[in-house]
Order: structure tokens, then C-alpha cells, then sequence
């Protein structure tokens, strides 16, 4: 009897349905916020050094990830041509992750190390000089612009915060690892640590 109420009143049955969904909801949610894996950082992660923090604030502002991901997926295809796939405890201290899946360009949580930093500066100038067919943007005003040691030791304080476990000593240090640094130095940094900490093998 029960059943045929709910079954031939829709209000009734929108109830049912909203509350099976957040049931089913929680179950996927909450066991994700208690798995040490997901909000354990891996061996070696750290909290950016100032110089890379600053590089990975312009990565973000140039909207690098528009076209490039930093995520390898599960997939032999994906490994072969990248390295390890991507764990959870590598971007612990990435706020906001650059996972993503849109891919213009390459994905990029492998990219550390495979050029120099010189191959990075030509081709952050103008892509096409190395790689003709790219339609990757110029961005040859980084090398012009310097950084603001006072703004990224605020970032750094906001991250503290929030829980990053950055000392006083390491935001004291900032200005100095930042002096006569371009806006080009810093992405470079940045981008030539990622993937640093990929479990091997
Ligand atoms: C409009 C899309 C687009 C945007 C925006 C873009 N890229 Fe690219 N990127 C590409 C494409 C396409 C390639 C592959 C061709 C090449 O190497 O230039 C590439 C290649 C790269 C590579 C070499 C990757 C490899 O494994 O060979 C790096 C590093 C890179 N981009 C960094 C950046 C950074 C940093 C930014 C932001 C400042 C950025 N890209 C913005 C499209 C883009």
C-alpha cells in the first residue's frame, strides 16, 4: 500500500529520489576525506619554494592550463608516453590542481627535466622558433617583468593559513631567493620541478 502512494505521488517520489542520490552521494564523499592517500603528500612533497610558487601564480594567471593538463591517466598509452601516472599525494599542496583534461598542447606533470632552461626561454618567447607547427601563444613580456617579493610572501602567509606547513624562516627568506628574478625565471622554476616527486619505476 505504502508503496503505491509513493509510486503515483511525484513530490513524494522527488523526496525519495533527492534523499537515494545523497545517500549514494555521501558513500563516494565522505570515505575520500578520511584515505590517508588522498591528503597524504608524497615522499619528498613539499610546500612550492618561493621562486616556484611565484612561477606556478603566473602559470595560472597565462592560463597555461587552458591547453595543458598535469595529469597522466592510468592508461599504458598515457604512460609510455609520459612517465607514472599521476597519484594523488603529488599535488597536495597545488591550490587550485592543474589536473584538468583539456590538451591543446602536451600534458605537462612530466615535464621536469626533459629541457633545459634555455629550451624553455626560446620557446616561452615564441613556440614556433622550436617547434614550427605549434600554436602555442609568445609570452616574451615574462622576461621583462620582475616579481613582487612582497606579494608572494602574503601568498605564502595565506597558504600557512590554511595548513601548508611553510615556516616563519622560509617566508622571511623569500625576498632573497626571489632577487633579480623575471616573471620568465620563476614559470621556468616551476615548470622544471614538476613531476619531481612521480613515484618510480
Ligand atoms: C593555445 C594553447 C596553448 C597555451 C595557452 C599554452 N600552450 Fe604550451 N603548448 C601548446 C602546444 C600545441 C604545444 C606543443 C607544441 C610546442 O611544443 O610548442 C605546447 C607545448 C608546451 C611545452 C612543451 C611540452 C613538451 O612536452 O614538449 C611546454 C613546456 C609548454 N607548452 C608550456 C606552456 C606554458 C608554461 C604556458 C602558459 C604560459 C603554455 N604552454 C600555454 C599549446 C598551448
Amino acid at each position: 500500500m505504502s508503496h503505491e502512494k509513493l509510486e503515483t505521488n511525484v513530490g513524494l517520489m522527488a523526496i525519495g529520489i533527492a534523499i537515494v542520490i545523497a545517500i549514494g552521494g555521501l558513500a563516494e564523499i565522505v570515505p575520500l576525506m578520511y584515505q590517508a592517500e588522498t591528503i597524504k603528500p608524497l615522499p619528498g612533497v613539499k610546500p612550492y619554494p618561493a621562486l616556484e610558487l611565484a612561477g606556478r601564480d603566473i602559470y595560472v594567471r597565462e592560463g597555461c592550463y587552458n591547453c595543458h593538463s598535469q595529469m597522466v591517466r592510468t592508461l599504458r598509452f598515457e604512460t609510455q608516453r609520459y612517465g607514472s601516472y599521476s597519484h594523488a599525494g603529488e599535488s597536495v599542496y597545488d591550490r587550485p590542481f592543474q589536473w584538468g583534461s583539456k590538451r591543446t598542447g602536451p600534458d605537462l606533470a612530466r615535464v621536469g627535466g626533459r629541457y633545459s632552461d634555455d629550451w624553455h626561454r626560446a620557446h616561452l618567447v615564441n613556440p614556433r622558433d622550436l617547434v614550427p607547427e605549434s600554436n602555442m601563444p609568445t609570452y616574451p613580456f615574462l622576461a621583462e617583468r620582475a616579481l613582487d617579493p612582497a606579494q608572494v610572501q602574503a601568498n605564502m602567509r595565506a597558504l600557512k593559513t590554511i595548513g601548508d606547513p611553510y615556516t616563519d624562516a622560509d617566508i622571511e627568506a623569500a625576498p632573497a631567493a626571489l632577487e633579480g628574478k623575471t616573471e620568465m625565471d620563476a614559470l621556468i622554476a616551476y615548470l622544471q620541478q614538476l613531476g619531481k616527486h612521480r613515484p618510480k619505476g
